[in-house]
């Protein structure tokens, strides 16, 4: 008969342990009994970058990477990202329910009464450089949040969360227009409720007093599709940063600053920017046969292709193809577009690529769109945060409403010296 457990043998005492089984999973801390001794601390895992540990439950985002498929609350990311809007999936990843008319007008409400920033958050994006990266931006406000927001140290408390996330998807978008502007030395669009979420993103980027402005809606439709394709993606890296720093029950700017921190980095959400430089860096169709030489001798890596959990085409990357095309209709072609392209057709049928499972992720196409849509190189990543922020603050809620979770405290496996005695400064050699 089948049982739910795992048996192990240690072979160091010949002793035969019993684990119990759950979600084909063992809990790690059961192999602590495994022991040689009484004094012994007992059997750890050893994980480095957690290639194997499934540090949390949640309910929010499903992957099955083999399979390519990607699940907000059970809804196929196809579906969301044909009939959804961004903020409607905000509500979801949050509330765990699609709203109905009446609630989602009442998020849409609540979103928009709080997009408007201090004015020392104002004066803080000034007194940064003209060159300023945007991400730098990004971490320093959403932390000086923190000093304004002096309340939102009481997480525990349910609608004090509630309010720092209302704040919080409100107030990003106009920092992330107000940067912009600062960088182009122009004055800042104060936002407009009358505009949907990603149309006035635009506007407060783009307005310059145009008699008839109007936002195109075909690119405010494409970024809305962005948006919901990156609103969550479970346990990656700045998630995981959001769950930890937050798990010492710091105020949640100061999490998701550090989550943005994290995704900053060229191998998570700066990809996006990285495979834009590449393929500039690449500059004609035909030295695409020779820089995926390189790449495979180890000399530089594809960016916008791999991942590590989906070992099959990133979902996301094939909705993000479409909207490309659709993007390039509405605004001029973008001469990049068929360099990668050709990158993706040569790289798809190579055997290095395919032996690695190595696919385009969702940063390949990306940043094309983004060009298109005419965002500056750098600003590529902090286009990602702020979808992102919906499911880092979905996922620090659930963490902190999770009663097996407590502050993150990794182990180690010390390697280094044994006690050894000090010594004085004159008698080192
Ligand atoms: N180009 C060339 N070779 C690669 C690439 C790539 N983009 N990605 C992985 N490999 C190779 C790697 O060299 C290794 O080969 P070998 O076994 O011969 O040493 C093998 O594939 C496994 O790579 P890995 O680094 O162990 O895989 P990982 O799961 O640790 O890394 C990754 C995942 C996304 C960091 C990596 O694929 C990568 O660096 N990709 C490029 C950066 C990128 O596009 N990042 C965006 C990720 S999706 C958006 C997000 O989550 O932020």
């Amino acid at each position: 008969m089948s049982k739910d457990t795992l048996t192990v043998t240690d072979n160091r005492t010949g002793k035969t342990y019993e684990i119990p089984i759950q979600n084909d999973t063992i809990n790690a801390i059961d192999l602590r009994k495994i022991k040689v001794s009484s004094e012994d601390f007992g059997m750890m895992t050893y994980d480095p970058a957690y290639m194997n540990t499934a540090a949390c439950k949640s309910t929010i985002t499903y992957i099955d990477g083999d399979k390519g498929i990607l699940e907000y609350r059970g809804y196929p990311i196809e579906q969301l990202a044909e009939q959804s809007s961004y903020l409607e999936v905000a509500y979801l990843l949050i509330y765990g329910e699609l709203p109905n008319a009446e609630r989602l007008k009442w998020w849409e409400y609540r979103i928009s009464r709080h997009n408007f920033i201090h004015q020392n958050l104002i004066d803080l994006i000034q007194a940064f450089r003209y060159d300023a990266h945007p991400m730098g931006i990004l971490i320093s406000s959403v932390s000086a949040m923190s000093t304004l927001f002096p309340e939102a140290k009481e997480v525990d408390d349910p609608a004090v969360r509630e309010k720092q996330i209302w704040r919080m998807l409100g107030m990003i978008p106009t920092v992330a227009a107000f940067a912009y502007r600062h960088r182009i030395g122009r004055p800042f669009n104060f936002p407009d409720n009358s505009l949907s979420y990603t149309a006035n993103l635009l506007y407060m980027m783009d307005f310059m007093n145009q008699r008839d402005y109007e936002v195109n809606p075909v690119l405010a439709k494409a970024l809305d599709v962005l948006f919901i394709l990156h609103a969550d993606h479970e346990q990656n890296c700045s998630t995981a940063t959001m769950r930890g720093v937050g798990s010492s029950r710091v105020d949640p700017y100061c999490s998701l600053s550090a989550a943005a921190a994290a995704l900053y980095g060229p191998l998570h959400g700066g990809a996006n920017e990285a495979v834009l430089r590449m393929l500039q860096h690449i500059g004609n169709v035909k030295n695409v046969p020779d820089f995926i030489d390189r790449v495979k001798k180890g000399e530089g890596r594809l960016m916008g292709f791999g991942h590590r959990v989906y070992k099959n085409y990133d979902p996301r990357a094939k909705i993000i193809r479409k909207v490309a095309y659709e993007v390039f209709e509405a605004t001029e072609s973008n001469p990049l577009l068929e360099i990668a392209v050709e990158l993706e057709r040569i790289a798809l049928q190579d055997e290095y690529f395919i032996a690695r499972k190595l696919y385009p992720n969702v940063d390949f196409y990306s940043g094309l769109i983004y060009q298109a849509l005419r965002f500056p190189i750098e600003y590529f990543p902090f286009l990602f945060a702020i979808p992102r922020a919906s499911g880092w603050l979905a996922q620090w809620q659930e963490m902190l409403e999770d009663d097996e979770q407590k502050i993150m405290r990794p182990r180690q496996i010390y390697l280094g010296e044994a006690r050894r005695d000090y010594v004085p400064l004159d008698q080192r050699s």
